[in-house]
């Protein structure tokens, strides 16, 4: 049961029961609708806030029915019904190209798509849709910046400056850029406390850097960045600032205004949403200066055959980066996503999460042979990696998911981390979402207790 509060005050009264029919319900001011918009309840002292009862919300994921315990959620998402069916609804009495018929359908499926663009505007608080590229995840909305402003603005002697955190996806595009250009790449280390060094963050930076690409949720460590203060730092130096939201924007609230940032990139299959569809952010002044990534249709004003030349002219945004008939069902999906979470609230979200990493790091801590790795809960998202002594990262995760837990091991496509962390076969990963409960950390729990039990009995024959 969804539980609602009144917030007035300290005092929070419990309404129940506030969810009978377990209909979606939606909380506006001091009014609590439900999905049909029907008036549930009006407060009569204030405003209501809506407390994540992530048992309620279990029920909205069909694929957490079959037992599963899924602990990979930094690597995609499960969908919510809601998710599954707008995708489908689309497919069955939408389904047309858009921007390129006058029939109904088209002008039907061209409204749906226009319309996830200011969903998804809303929910990052973007200044303008126009902002709001749709690619197919976070590693192409990187690789997009690469090529078109990175590309054309490096020159030799020209600085990149990333941290040791970063995902392959915010790290090699930069070098291959940097390569081409005869630029430079650097890297800034981590505190012992696995937070980013921001003193040396701040060494790193001089007037030949151009772009500081950083993520705000590291998906191995789960430390949170303070990526307001990095966009601050690069550009007193006059760089631009690429954030890498791909572990942050499903997890907490995300506003490009607050963060100060030039550029977000996000994945759309982390966040509730189909796979095949992400996001990239960008100030307009920018993404209007910048040359278009992929070629093709519907991302051009005309083109012309003029004397024996063809001559083009780009489209207005976001469409001159959207080369080709884009994933229109899945930014319909996607925009279904960003409402749910929407529902929920983000602060919620990041609550529950913060919640559960906090449980999860106290009973992992208590288990010997465990080692953890990543900052205290109030500084990490919800990620925990860690390793059982006397086990390779991938037997654990084979042992767990005999148990029916999924996790992830190995490098986390983040090896050059690991690397430095001396962890040189990795780490085990269990990542946390909404829709997680206690109870599963302590399955978790229980299971590696008996996986490390195992492992230390082999140790102690060996050494016989
Ligand atoms: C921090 C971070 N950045 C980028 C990515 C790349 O995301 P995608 O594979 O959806 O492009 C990931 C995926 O795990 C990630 O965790």
């Amino acid at each position: 049961m969804l539980r609602v509060f009144n917030t007035l005050g300290r005092k929070l009264e419990v309404f129940e029961p506030v969810n009978p029919g377990r209909v979606a319900i939606y909380v506006c001011g001091p009014t609590v609708y439900d999905a049909r918009g029907a008036n549930l309840f009006q407060s009569p002292t204030g405003y209501f806030a809506v407390m994540l009862d992530p048992y309620e919300i279990r029920k909205d994921f069909p694929i957490l029915s079959t037992g599963v315990i899924y602990l990979d959620n930094a690597a995609t998402s499960q969908k919510p019904r809601q998710v599954i069916e707008a995708v489908a609804r689309f497919y069955e009495s939408v389904n047309a190209n858009i921007h390129r018929g006058i029939h109904r359908l088209s002008r039907e499926a061209t409204e749906a798509y226009e319309e996830a663009h200011e969903v998804v505007a809303r929910f990052i608080n973007a200044r303008s849709w126009r902002e709001v590229v749709f690619v197919r995840n976070a590693t192409e909305a990187i690789n997009l910046v690469a090529y078109s402003w990175a590309l054309r603005n490096l020159r030799e002697g020209d600085e990149v400056v990333i941290t040791v955190m970063e995902h392959h996806s915010n790290m090699l595009p930069w070098v291959a850029v940097a390569r081409m250009r005869g630029a430079r790449v650097k890297v800034v280390g981590l505190k012992r406390d696995y937070t980013l060094d921001y003193e040396e963050l701040e060494r790193a930076l001089s007037e030949r850097t151009r772009i500081v690409a950083v993520t705000q949720a590291s998906n191995v460590l789960g430390t949170i960045v303070d990526a307001r203060r990095v966009a601050r730092l690069a550009h007193e130096v006059g760089a631009i600032c690429l954030v890498d939201g791909a572990q942050s924007v499903p997890h907490m609230p995300v506003d490009v205004r607050a963060l100060e940032c030039d550029f977000l990139a996000f994945s759309g299959h982390k966040m509730l949403g189909p796979t095949g569809i992400g996001v990239l952010w960008g100030r307009e002044e920018l993404l209007e200066g910048m040359e278009p990534f992929l070629y093709g249709g519907d991302m051009i004003r005309e083109v012309r055959y003029r004397g024996g030349a063809i001559e083009a002219s780009w489209n207005e945004l976001p469409w001159k980066f959207e080369a080709g008939t884009p994933n229109i069902a899945g930014g319909v999906g996607l925009a279904e996503a960003v409402r749910y979470l929407q529902r929920v609230g983000m602060e919620e979200v990041r609550r529950h999460e913060e919640g559960l990493v906090r449980y999860a790091l106290k009973r992992l801590s208590e288990l010997e042979g465990v080692e953890l790795y990543g900052p205290p809960p109030e500084l990490r998202c919800g990620i925990v990696s860690f390793n059982v002594e006397g086990l390779d990262p991938h037997t654990v995760a084979a042992l767990l998911d005999q148990r029916g837990i999924a996790v992830r091991s190995g490098f986390h496509c983040a090896q050059p981390l690991h690397e430095y962390l001396g962890l040189t076969e990795g780490t085990v990963r269990a990542s946390f979402y909404l829709y997680n409960v206690k109870e599963e950390v302590d399955a978790l729990a229980e299971a590696l207790e008996g996986i490390a039990a195992i492992a230390a009995q082999a140790a102690g024959q060996r050494a016989l």
